[in-house]
């Protein structure tokens, strides 16, 4: 978002202009605060100094004075110690206040005050010398006469004209540096007056740049809610029509799923049911006749043996044939294969039987049905599949059959149940021997276990075990997914368990899980209600 030209353009000149102006109004300010400060300086490092050393000067003079004087008055020593041990201190004193100030030090009433000075103290000097050789009197003569007195004056009025020169140029200072305070003063209250308004400016410029910039800010904020709520809204749109597109795929997955298996499973059946039907008819011919033909050959052989008993044998033709054709055995053996294709017959009877019950076209709705003899149908048709053959071993099928009561259930639904899982478990096992000849592995009896048991009054167990080489977690994650498959291509289509689940699960509102791990063997656990809820 843009912010106006003139906001954007104005407050920038007009606080660079403000700031110049700061600066051109304060660095001579603070150049005068510089001299002011020197100033206040000098004054506290030079004439202070220079009025107290014209104090000392003055006070040690008096001392000296007073010192020669007592010395002249009383002929003691001690005063002429005193005033030699002050002495250097008057002349300390005198050489600072020259080097401070040396041109208060070089003019004419200076030179005056030092011949004073110089006279009085050649005048102390000699009255000490005449003290010194006993004459007090003239020592107090010398120091009290009008000379000395008139000398003193000279040394005197010098000092004190000194002093007040010293004052005044002292005083002078003082008034120069509070002028240099006032303009200092005077200096910033201008730059205040002038900068005050300046900066007010920007002030109130920078306040409206940043309620402009706030507003600004704010509408960029609306709107990038108003798009975040957009993207948001759109996400959740696509989100929706995805998860619907999944569904869709997904049923259209099952559709086809179901579409492939049915025509499967039903051609199958068909195939099967076709099979039994046609062999249903001959073999109830022979089944049928074979009763009268047993029947038949026992008259026929008592016949016969009625023929022996009337000495038939006396024909040498009869005979012969008796002979040849071994009668004595066909009278024993005759009964036998009559039995033995009576029982033959009653095989393949029942092999139909048990195809059509596998097939159950006839069944479209819910019946109770007996498991077992599913289980059994599934069984005798894969049965070739589980004989031994070559390099293959026999897989054992052991039945741990509980005592299960009928089932309600789409018969020929459960029927592809089991044939897949059994199928599968047949495939695994031969798999796992295969890959064991291979590493040269030695491996267990192939065998499948199949038990079932009633659960509780609603619903009964139906396990079926193999000890084949087991899955991988990952195998195991995807088993029931339509057309998942880690058989080769044209081996596998990947369907036997997704509809398996279907049947199960959807059908039969039962349960179907799978135990599994590398190397351990499969186990299917399947649940299925006795009675279906409606
Ligand atoms: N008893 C088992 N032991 C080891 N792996 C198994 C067993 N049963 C199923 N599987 C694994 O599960 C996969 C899926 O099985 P599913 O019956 O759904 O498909 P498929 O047997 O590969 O093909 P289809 O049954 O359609 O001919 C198999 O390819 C196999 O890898
Ligand atoms: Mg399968």
């Amino acid at each position: 978002m843009q912010l106006p030209n003139k906001l954007r353009l104005v407050p920038s000149q007009i606080v660079t202009l403000t700031v110049l102006l700061t600066l051109l109004l304060f660095i001579p300010q603070i150049l005068l605060n510089w001299q002011v400060y020197d100033n206040f300086n000098s004054i506290t490092k030079y004439e202070f100094k220079l009025q107290r050393l014209s104090d000392e000067i003055t006070y040690l003079d008096e001392v000296l004075t007073m010192s020669a004087r007592m010395n002249a008055a009383t002929g003691k020593l001690i005063w002429e110690e005193r005033y030699r041990q002050f002495e250097p201190k008057l002349d300390i004193a005198i050489k600072e206040s020259i080097k401070l100030a040396p041109k208060v030090y070089e003019n004419e009433d200076a030179k005056k005050i030092d011949a004073a000075n110089q006279r009085l103290v050649a005048m102390e000097y000699q009255s000490f010398e005449l003290v010194k050789k006993n004459q007090k009197e003239t020592a107090q003569l010398l120091l009290f006469n009008h000379e000395y007195e008139n000398q003193k004056q000279i040394y005197a009025d010098g000092v004190a004209k000194r002093k007040r020169n010293i004052s005044l140029q002292l005083q002078q200072k003082i008034n120069d540096y509070y002028k240099r305070i006032f303009w200092a003063i005077l200096e910033s209250i201008i730059s205040l007056l002038m900068l005050i308004p300046a900066w007010l400016l920007v002030l109130r410029l920078l306040q409206q740049y940043l309620k402009a910039k706030k507003i600004a800010q704010a509408a960029l904020e609306e709107t990038n809610y108003r798009l975040e709520m957009q993207v948001t809204e759109r996400t959740a749109k696509l989100k929706h029509k995805n998860i619907e597109l999944q569904h869709t795929l997904q049923d259209l997955q099952n559709a086809q799923v179901q579409l492939i298996q049915t025509e499967k499973m039903s051609s199958l059946g068909q195939l099967v049911a076709g099979v039994a039907h046609e062999i249903n008819n001959p073999v109830n011919f022979i089944y049928g006749n074979v009763i009268h033909i047993k029947e038949y050959s026992q008259h026929l052989l008592t016949l016969i043996n009625l023929y022996q008993q009337e000495n038939f044998n006396h024909n040498p033709e009869i005979t012969s044939l008796i002979n040849k054709i071994d009668l004595e055995f066909i009278i024993d053996d005759m009964p036998k294969v009559l039995s033995s294709m009576a029982v033959g017959t009653e095989r393949i009877r029942e092999i139909v039987l048990t195809l059509r019950n596998f097939s159950r076209l006839d069944e479209a709705e819910m019946k109770p049905v007996d498991i077992h003899e599913g289980i059994d149908s599934s069984l005798l048709i894969l049965q070739y599949r589980l004989k031994e053959k070559h390099k293959q071993q026999e897989i054992a099928i052991i039945k741990d059959y509980g005592d299960l009561p009928l089932v309600e259930c789409y018969a020929g639904g459960l029927n592809q149940v089991f044939m897949n899982i059994l199928t599968n478990a047949i495939d695994a096992l031969y798999e796992w021997e295969t890959e064991c000849l291979k590493g040269k592995v030695k491996k267990d009896l192939s065998s499948i276990i199949i038990h079932t048991q009633v659960k509780n009054k609603e619903c009964v167990i139906i396990s079926i075990k193999d000890n084949g080489p087991g899955m991988t977690e990952e195998v195991k994650t995807r088993l029931f997914d339509p057309f998942f498959t880690t058989k080769p291509v044209g081996k596998g289509t990947g369907l036997g368990l997704s509809i398996s689940y279907q049947i199960i699960v959807d059908k039969h509102n039962g349960k179907i899980k799978c135990i599994s791990s590398p190397v351990k063997g499969t186990e299917f656990v399947i649940e299925i209600p006795i009675k279906q809820v409606q």
